[in-house]
Protein backbone atom coordinates (compact mmCIF):
# COMPACT_ATOMS: atom_id res chain seq x y z
CA UNK A 1 0.00 0.00 0.00
CA UNK A 2 1.54 3.19 -0.99
CA UNK A 3 1.32 6.58 1.33
CA UNK A 4 -1.55 7.88 -1.08
CA UNK A 5 -4.10 4.85 -0.58
CA UNK A 6 -3.41 4.80 3.29
CA UNK A 7 -4.63 8.09 3.12
CA UNK A 8 -7.77 7.92 1.26
CA UNK A 9 -8.33 4.43 3.00
CA UNK A 10 -7.71 6.64 6.26
CA UNK A 11 -10.53 9.33 4.93
CA UNK A 12 -13.14 6.26 4.22
CA UNK A 13 -12.02 4.75 7.72
CA UNK A 14 -12.83 8.28 9.61
CA UNK A 15 -15.72 8.67 7.73
CA UNK A 16 -17.16 5.39 8.93
CA UNK A 17 -16.30 5.65 12.28
CA UNK A 18 -17.95 8.81 11.92
CA UNK A 19 -21.16 7.29 10.92
CA UNK A 20 -21.13 3.71 12.50
CA UNK A 21 -20.98 6.04 16.06
CA UNK A 22 -23.98 7.78 15.18
CA UNK A 23 -25.36 4.30 14.62
CA UNK A 24 -24.07 2.98 18.21
CA UNK A 25 -22.83 0.53 15.96
CA UNK A 26 -18.95 -1.44 16.90
CA UNK A 27 -16.23 1.50 15.17
CA UNK A 28 -14.63 0.61 11.91
CA UNK A 29 -11.28 -1.34 12.74
CA UNK A 30 -8.76 -1.25 10.22
CA UNK A 31 -6.76 -4.78 9.94
CA UNK A 32 -4.63 -3.61 6.93
CA UNK A 33 -1.07 -4.73 7.89
CA UNK A 34 0.96 -1.51 6.96
CA UNK A 35 4.66 -1.25 5.68
CA UNK A 36 6.73 2.37 6.52
CA UNK A 37 7.72 3.52 2.80
CA UNK A 38 11.23 3.91 4.62
CA UNK A 39 11.90 1.85 7.28
CA UNK A 40 15.41 3.53 8.13
CA UNK A 41 13.39 6.66 7.80
CA UNK A 42 10.02 6.72 8.98
CA UNK A 43 7.42 9.70 8.39
CA UNK A 44 5.93 10.94 11.60
CA UNK A 45 2.71 9.63 10.89
CA UNK A 46 4.49 5.98 10.74
CA UNK A 47 6.76 7.19 14.60
CA UNK A 48 3.20 7.45 15.72
CA UNK A 49 1.88 3.84 14.53
CA UNK A 50 4.76 1.55 14.95
CA UNK A 51 5.40 -0.40 18.18
CA UNK A 52 8.56 0.21 20.24
CA UNK A 53 10.41 -2.83 22.18
CA UNK A 54 12.38 -2.25 25.31
CA UNK A 55 14.38 -5.26 27.44
CA UNK A 56 13.83 -4.27 30.86
CA UNK A 57 15.56 -6.32 34.04
CA UNK A 58 15.71 -9.85 34.21
CA UNK A 59 13.71 -11.46 37.19
CA UNK A 60 15.00 -14.07 39.51
CA UNK A 61 12.64 -16.77 37.67
CA UNK A 62 14.60 -15.75 34.50
CA UNK A 63 11.58 -13.59 33.03
CA UNK A 64 12.97 -10.58 31.28
CA UNK A 65 10.78 -7.57 31.00
CA UNK A 66 9.58 -6.84 27.65
CA UNK A 67 7.85 -3.25 27.70
CA UNK A 68 5.91 -2.01 24.33
CA UNK A 69 4.72 1.35 23.35
CA UNK A 70 3.39 2.75 20.09
CA UNK A 71 4.78 5.74 18.91
CA UNK A 72 8.54 6.52 18.49
CA UNK A 73 10.28 9.54 18.22
CA UNK A 74 8.62 11.82 21.24
CA UNK A 75 5.32 10.89 19.02
CA UNK A 76 2.75 8.77 21.10
CA UNK A 77 0.08 7.76 19.38
CA UNK A 78 -3.58 8.95 21.10
CA UNK A 79 -6.26 7.63 22.58
CA UNK A 80 -9.87 8.69 22.15
CA UNK A 81 -13.03 6.97 21.35
CA UNK A 82 -12.32 7.17 17.32
CA UNK A 83 -9.33 6.49 17.61
CA UNK A 84 -6.90 4.29 19.47
CA UNK A 85 -4.28 1.34 19.68
CA UNK A 86 -7.07 -1.57 20.45
CA UNK A 87 -4.07 -4.27 20.56
CA UNK A 88 -0.67 -5.08 21.22
CA UNK A 89 1.10 -8.74 20.16
CA UNK A 90 4.21 -9.76 21.00
CA UNK A 91 6.11 -13.22 19.38
CA UNK A 92 9.30 -14.18 20.22
CA UNK A 93 11.18 -15.95 17.35
CA UNK A 94 7.79 -16.45 15.87
CA UNK A 95 6.27 -18.22 19.08
CA UNK A 96 3.25 -16.09 20.16
CA UNK A 97 4.12 -14.43 23.49
CA UNK A 98 0.67 -12.81 24.54
CA UNK A 99 -1.87 -10.38 23.48
CA UNK A 100 -2.97 -7.71 24.90
CA UNK A 101 -6.40 -5.95 24.29
CA UNK A 102 -6.75 -2.34 24.82
CA UNK A 103 -10.04 -0.11 25.06
CA UNK A 104 -10.56 3.55 23.65
CA UNK A 105 -9.75 6.76 25.94
CA UNK A 106 -9.28 4.99 29.13
CA UNK A 107 -5.74 2.99 27.96
CA UNK A 108 -3.12 3.91 25.71
CA UNK A 109 -0.47 2.24 23.03
CA UNK A 110 1.83 0.51 25.84
CA UNK A 111 1.97 -3.26 27.16
CA UNK A 112 4.54 -5.28 29.13
CA UNK A 113 4.92 -8.85 29.21
CA UNK A 114 7.70 -10.93 31.18
CA UNK A 115 9.29 -13.21 28.68
CA UNK A 116 11.68 -15.86 29.08
CA UNK A 117 14.58 -15.29 26.41
CA UNK A 118 17.11 -17.54 26.53
CA UNK A 119 17.66 -18.44 23.11
CA UNK A 120 15.53 -15.97 21.65
CA UNK A 121 17.42 -13.86 18.90
CA UNK A 122 14.35 -12.14 17.59
CA UNK A 123 11.38 -10.36 19.44
CA UNK A 124 8.34 -9.17 17.53
CA UNK A 125 5.62 -6.97 17.89
CA UNK A 126 2.52 -6.04 16.15
CA UNK A 127 0.07 -3.23 17.54
CA UNK A 128 -3.22 -2.37 15.53
CA UNK A 129 -4.81 1.48 15.20
CA UNK A 130 -8.24 1.29 14.54
CA UNK A 131 -7.85 3.45 11.49
CA UNK A 132 -4.65 3.00 10.38
CA UNK A 133 -4.18 -0.37 10.59
CA UNK A 134 -1.53 -2.98 11.82
CA UNK A 135 2.31 -1.95 12.30
CA UNK A 136 5.06 -4.46 13.27
CA UNK A 137 8.77 -3.91 14.56
CA UNK A 138 11.13 -6.45 15.46
CA UNK A 139 13.87 -6.16 17.75
CA UNK A 140 17.37 -8.51 17.49
CA UNK A 141 17.83 -10.18 21.46
FE1 LIG B 1 -3.77 5.73 14.24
Amino acid sequence: MNRREAIKLSTIAALGVAVTASAKEAPYMNRMEMTPKDPKKLAPGELKHTPQITLGTKDSKGYTLVEITVGQGGIIHPSTPAHWIDFISLSADGKKVGTSTLEAEISRGTASFSVKLDGVKTLSAKAGCNLHGIWSSSLKV
